[in-house]
């Protein structure tokens, strides 16, 4: 299994990906859900690549990069690693956000991405540890962050905060 960096010899399958997710899952936003592949390619693609080095963007916006996990020939997965915290963040979704495509899932992939995305994730991140933010009712998602050495540092109603250490 691979991390692969959002690029656009990959759109086809990132598209497929992309169009398909929810546009809200257990917290994990998507607001292209629905989008048509020419989109994707003239004004989505061209703009998540951007993230990673953002320009014109808002003062709160925080620097994100994609991946998406690859089995083979199959795109099973997408990975977002963003830069920093700020204050939104740090009480918020945190470092790191994924998810696996919904008739992949429980194979075993969210651990492994989630295992390949913080090593990548300790060269960029800027604080001493990852923060992760989980629903109280996604245990699927609760499992991958503690088999990844996240351990529970507070909660709110509805979520659990999670820190890996660096
Ligand atoms: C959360 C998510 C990424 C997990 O991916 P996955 O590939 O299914 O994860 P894994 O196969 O590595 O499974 C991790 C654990 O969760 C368990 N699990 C998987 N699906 C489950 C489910 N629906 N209910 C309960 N446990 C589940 C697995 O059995 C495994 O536990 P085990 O190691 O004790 O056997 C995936 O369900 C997903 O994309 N959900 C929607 C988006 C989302 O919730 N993102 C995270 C936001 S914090």
């Amino acid at each position: 299994m691979t991390l692969r960096k959002i690029n656009v010899q990959d759109a086809f399958a990132q598209w497929e990906y992309t169009t398909a997710l929810p546009a809200d899952e257990n917290g994990l936003t998507n607001p292209y859900h629905g989008v048509t592949y020419d989109e994707y390619v003239r004004k989505v693609l061209p703009e998540l690549i951007s993230h990673e080095h953002p320009v014109n963007m808002p003062d709160w916006f925080v620097p994100e990069s994609y991946y998406y996990l690859w089995d083979g020939d199959n795109l099973v997965g997408e990975f977002r690693i963003r830069h920093h915290l700020t204050d939104a963040l740090r009480n918020g979704a945190g470092h790191i956000g994924y998810s696996i495509r919904k008739d992949m899932r429980g194979n075993g992939y969210g651990t492994t991405g989630l295992k390949l995305t913080l090593e990548i994730a300790r060269g960029i991140v800027a604080e001493d540890e990852i923060y992760l933010r989980v629903n109280k009712d996604n245990i699927a998602s609760q499992k991958v962050m503690l088999k990844n050495g996240a351990r529970i540092t507070g909660k709110d109603k509805s979520h659990y905060f999670m820190r890996i250490p660096k």
